[in-house]
């Protein structure tokens, strides 16, 4: 992708700053560059039964679809911590059914863009919709 990421960076970061993460206390803000070039943010909404908390990278894919984009074409996912913030297994495979193999995602924390991977590095030989097809 050559587009600049500054766009992509800034929306994950406001999109952090919304988390709603009293449990873990891990904000995160995730920032998708859909088909149509705009982008579209989420961030994590935790629950008092955990597990039916939901990750930034989720609410990003339902702002994206409810936007009218059908298609990722890069992600950047941002939080704070010394470690990659890099995404979830569930959310891989969330991201595999909207994007192709070659999808980037770009993992930031408060400095800057940290890392960068292909949705293939990250999910390799991954099940999608075109096994059912
Ligand atoms: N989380 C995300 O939102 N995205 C990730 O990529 C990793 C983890 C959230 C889930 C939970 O609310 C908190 O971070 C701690 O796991």
């Amino acid at each position: 992708m050559t587009q600049p990421l500054d766009e992509l960076f800034d929306a994950a970061r406001k999109a952090q700053g919304q988390a709603y993460a009293p449990y873990s206390r891990f904000r995160v803000g995730a920032a998708i560059r859909g088909a149509s070039g705009r982008i579209h943010a989420g961030c994590n909404v935790e629950n008092a039964a955990y597990p039916v908390g939901t990750c930034a990278e989720a609410g990003a894919l339902a702002a994206m679809l409810l936007a009218g984009d059908r298609a990722v074409a890069e992600i950047l996912v941002f939080a704070e911590g010394p470690e990659l913030c890099t995404p979830c297994g569930a959310c891989r495979q969330r991201l595999r059914e909207f994007g192709a193999a070659t999808m980037a995602i770009h993992v930031a924390g408060p400095e800057g863009v940290r890392a960068r991977f292909t949705l293939a590095e990250l999910l390799p030989h991954a099940f999608g919709p075109d096994n059912l097809s």
